[in-house]
């Protein structure tokens, strides 16, 4: 049966830990040519803009010999009308899997199921699941191991936030997120997360930044929330600086999967400081990429 990789704990923590391993192996022999992909051809449908989503998994499709087939919506039927089910049957007579990046995981589920291919998601409102596995393989190699690690995701509750919490909960990472109050990550990840992991929810960046090995931030603003100046305002106090920096333990990192806001949720100071391990987590989405591709087309 055909899998889809739509947010993290579409795996099981063996599966998930193996990728990584996968991704890591992929990575040191980068230079040997590795080609599971050879005649295969990978839709990757953008709704939303993205610079390293798309350019890694279009170079990590062509690297494992595939063809990479970019489909911006206008492109589409899609953007006529034509309905989600139809677009799944019809594209999964010609293609051996689906990137897509969209506005509500409602459509990515809704396209998975119908689609006899495998879907994976490349951001939706809700998750940003293969963000998260470049982000732990970032961790673990800056840390060399996740039982014992404490992450600090300080910031708006999203996409990013609700598949880190997942991942972290694969890893057994423990994991404590402060937001605003009304803008806490979704309650379903944490639930499920609390499983296997320590989730804590805090309305205090500080408490949560103190004595953290981890410290990870996104924008305030997602894309499609643009404009809106009232949520903005209420995360002021939910940067990344030099203050909350010290919280954290002498050697922790910080990362931020990018784009950036600077000197909104970080300074340029933290951003591009010593501790900032985000040029890595951004080169880790090309190795994590082919580590998807190749498990969920070559299984
Ligand atoms: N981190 C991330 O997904 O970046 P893009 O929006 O550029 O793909
Ligand atoms: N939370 C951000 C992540 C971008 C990679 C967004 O959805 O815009």
């Amino acid at each position: 049966m055909k899998r889809d990789y739509l947010r993290v704990f579409d795996l099981d923590r063996e599966e998930f830990l193996s990728l990584i391993e996968k991704a890591r192996e992929l990575k040191i022999n980068r230079n040997i040519s590795y080609c599971p992909l050879i005649g295969k051809s990978i839709g990757m449908i953008f709704e939303k803009p993205s610079t390293r989503t798309r350019v890694s998994f279009e170079v990590a499709i062509y690297q494992m010999g595939g063809h990479p087939v970019y489909l911006s919506p206008r492109e589409l039927q899609l953007s006529r009308g034509e309905t989600i089910k139809d677009t799944a049957l019809v594209l999964s007579r010609y293609l051996d899997a689906l990137v897509v990046r969209t506005f509500e995981h409602e459509k990515i589920e809704e396209l998975a199921k119908w689609a006899t291919i495998p879907v994976i998601n490349a951001l939706t409102d809700l998750h940003h699941p293969c963000q998260a596995m470049a982000d732990t393989l970032t961790i673990f190699e800056k840390k060399g191991k996740f039982e014992g690690i404490k992450i600090a995701y300080v910031g708006d509750g999203n996409n990013v936030a609700n598949s880190l919490i997942e991942a972290a909960a694969l890893t057994g990472a423990n994991i404590t997120v402060a937001t605003p109050s009304g803008y806490e990550p979704h309650k379903e990840s944490i639930e499920r997360a609390k499983k296997f992991t320590e989730v804590t929810i805090i309305n205090n960046p500080f408490d949560a930044a103190d004595d953290a090995d981890v410290l990870y931030t996104d924008v305030w603003l997602s894309m499609g929330e643009e404009g809106n100046e009232d949520k903005k305002r209420k995360f002021k106090d939910f940067q990344i600086n030099r203050d909350l920096l010290k919280k954290a333990k002498a050697d922790a990192i910080v990362m931020h999967c990018l784009p950036a806001h600077r000197g909104e949720e970080i300074t340029d100071e933290v951003l591009d400081g010593h501790q900032s391990v985000v040029l890595d987590q951004a080169e880790n989405r090309l190795h994590t990429s082919k580590a998807i591709l190749e498990f969920l087309l070559t299984q």
